[in-house]
């Protein structure tokens, strides 16, 4: 089978056993895992030693509708998904539940299984047809072909783990064991909720809490077993697993939430994933870089003279951020405009321009009219985009999708990282197929980029302090934001936070400028937040330095960001929250996310709803 392949990074995943019509209870949690995503949904019972399946694109509704008219024969046993697809059109055929040959077995799958292509080509062999572009249906078809060799579910579940690569939850029926559901983890979430008589799964909590608040977190690579009065546990190998057993203390609408009270807060949270997930799958068995959508020719990249970023909001300043990396590692010319303003000055383009739209959302009509008009120009135009099947992809000549997964708070963050994760692996691809830097060099920053999630993870360890530096600015009517180089879009992009979430003046500067205007703002008290640059050998620290001791002097607060281990900034900050020790390149990732926890916080304080803050929309379809 040729053509794109289905992953689905980021889906909610039900699954129940128990005297309840497993319909119903299905349907009910993928309802409230639908922020996960809602591309498809498909949920599948086993009744009469058959497997019952209904599947559709679009939204859980669409589902309900077909399920309204003919409802799947009540059964005791179910799962369910509802899809956040990141390649090629969401349809119904690519929808889960995926069955095996037989139609027998029955999977639902979040993650990526990555060496699907030769598992399948296995056992293509053996005339097995594939109704699907995705990566799941294979482990149906193994599943399947385990039971059917005579091993219960369970066992057929840890013999095919065993093979599979990558990051999945997969949850299992068999249509001849009408008592059980057996689920796998490998990095992706999944938890299960023990009840009365009936046991639940689900990609979290959300799922199933108007049933139970009392379950089990399951750890990596493990095997569970759910029947209506067990919960088995083991590890890939047979054997027997530690489990945390927690109780849920939230409600209904903060379980949604994760817990967080905000959505914003929770995708914050989310960023080390989203990050990690936004850099899986990009490396060739040659260990070379591969962007599966680029459908740029390599030709055509060395030919590029000329890149011109263009976007909105926050994704501009990702776009700032990635003219610095584009032009150190490709030494090809980069603008970086705003897609409101592009098509007014009459930009110079041809088709040895790359104009390089950023999205989000895929919909902003500035940035879909400015691509239209570079097209007519005869540019090449290539999508950075979270949502997939939206106009600005469909509209462009190639696209990197990000995979941050369904941003729902309207200030964005997670979306910002992974843009700026796409930008460097734009960078670096055109550098590879450029030559302008050596392999090596090129492996040696990737590394470095997974590197980032736990180097985030150490940042959102110090939340509690940034939200005590929070409480004691509620007073604050005017922030102001430094940085240099890299650090100056960080620096723009933390005003902004501001300004959307707590309606107040703040303002980004480069911090060279300073002395040309903005010095005039400082007063006493005034609290400057100074994103400060790795020490290295150019002389950004230093002149960083010499900025934040002017605004000091004349009455400023200042609250330094800096690398562990910089000890010169310790005289000039007020504040000081640490950074883990990154390449100035690539320090936005890691510098952006206290600004982000402090802009959340501030505005919670204020009583403002951070989520959906006034005169604010998340996508913007009007010019
Ligand atoms: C709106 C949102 C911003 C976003 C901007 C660009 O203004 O409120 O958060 O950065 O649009 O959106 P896009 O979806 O194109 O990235």
């Amino acid at each position: 089978m040729g053509g794109t392949v289905e992953f689905c990074a980021m889906c909610g995943i039900v699954g129940y056993v128990g005297p309840q019509r497993a319909q119903d209870v299905v349907i009910d949690g993928l309802r409230r895992l639908e922020y996960r995503g809602y591309d498809s949904a498909g949920v599948a019972v086993v009744h009469d030693d058959a497997l019952w399946m209904a599947k559709r694109a679009g939204k859980l509704e669409n589902l309900e509708k077909v399920l309204a008219e003919e409802p799947l024969p009540a059964a005791g046993v179910g799962i369910g998904h509802t899809r956040w697809a990141t390649h090629g059109p969401p349809n119904d055929a690519n929808a889960h539940p995926h069955a095996g040959e037989a139609r027998r077995v029955a999977v639902v799958h979040n993650g990526i299984i990555e060496n699907f292509a030769e598992l399948r080509d296995r056992i293509e062999a053996d005339d097995h047809a594939f109704l699907s572009d995705t990566d799941t249906e294979i482990a149906a078809h193994l599943i399947e072909l385990q039971v059917q060799s005579g091993v219960d579910l369970t066992e057929a579940m840890r013999r095919v783990c065993q093979q599979l690569d990558g990051a999945f939850t997969l949850v299992a029926v068999d249509a001849h064991d009408p008592e059980r559901v057996v689920a796998a983890r490998r990095n992706s979430p999944l938890v299960v909720g023990l009840g009365e008589g009936e046991n639940f799964l689900g990609s979290d909590v959300a799922a199933f809490i108007e049933h139970t608040r009392e379950a089990l977190e399951l750890g990596q690579d493990q095997i569970v077993t759910l029947t209506r009065d067990a919960v088995q546990v083991t590890d890939f190998w047979g054997r027997a697993a530690e489990v945390t057993r927690f109780h849920v203390d939230w409600d209904l609408s903060a379980a949604e939430k994760d817990g967080h009270d905000w959505f914003m807060r929770k995708e914050i949270f989310e960023q080390p994933r989203a990050v990690a997930d936004s850099l899986i799958g990009r490396r060739g068995a040659d260990g070379l870089l591969q962007l599966d959508e680029m459908r740029l020719a390599d030709e055509e990249i060395r030919e590029l003279d000329k890149i011109i970023i263009i976007a909105c909001g926050t994704s501009f300043y990702a776009g700032m951020v990635a003219k610095y990396a584009i032009e150190h590692w490709t030494r090809t010319p980069v603008e970086v405009e705003l897609a409101s303003e592009f098509r007014y000055r009459d930009p110079i383009l041809d088709s040895t321009t790359l104009v390089v739209a950023i999205s989000q959302s895929g919909e902003t009509a500035d940035t879909l009219q400015a691509i239209r008009h570079a097209r007519e120009q005869r540019a090449r135009v290539l999508a950075i985009c979270n949502t997939n099947g939206s106009s600005i992809p469909r509209e462009s000549d190639a696209v990197i999708y990000t995979h941050a997964g369904p941003e729902i708070g309207v200030a964005s963050t997670k979306g910002f990282l992974t843009q700026l994760v796409a930008c460097y692996l734009l960078a670096l691809y055109v550098a590879q197929v450029k030559g302008t830097r050596y392999g090596d060099e090129i492996d040696e920053i990737v590394a470095q980029l997974e590197a980032i999630p736990s180097q985030i993870e150490s940042v959102l360890e110090q939340a509690e302090s940034i939200y005590g530096l929070a409480r004691d600015h509620v007073g604050a009517r005017s922030v102001l934001f430094l940085g240099r180089h890299a650090g100056y879009p960080v620096a723009l992009e933390g005003a902004l936070k501001l300004k959307e979430l707590a309606y107040l003046h703040a303002e980004g500067f480069a911090a060279g400028e300073l002395k040309h205007g903005p010095i005039a703002l400082v007063e006493q008290g005034l609290p400057v937040l100074c994103v400060v640059p790795p020490r290295g050998r150019d002389q950004l620290h230093g002149k960083m330095i010499s900025g934040i001791q002017e605004v000091r002097a004349r009455g400023a607060r200042t609250i330094c960001l800096a690398e562990e281990g910089d000890a010169a900034i310790e005289p000039y900050a007020d504040e000081l929250i640490r950074l883990p020790k990154v390449p100035v390149l690539l320090q936005p990732l890691v510098a952006i996310i206290p600004l982000q926890l402090f802009a959340c916080e501030l505005a919670t304080l204020l009583g403002h709803d951070v989520d959906q803050p006034r005169n604010l929309a998340k996508s913007v379809t009007v010019e």
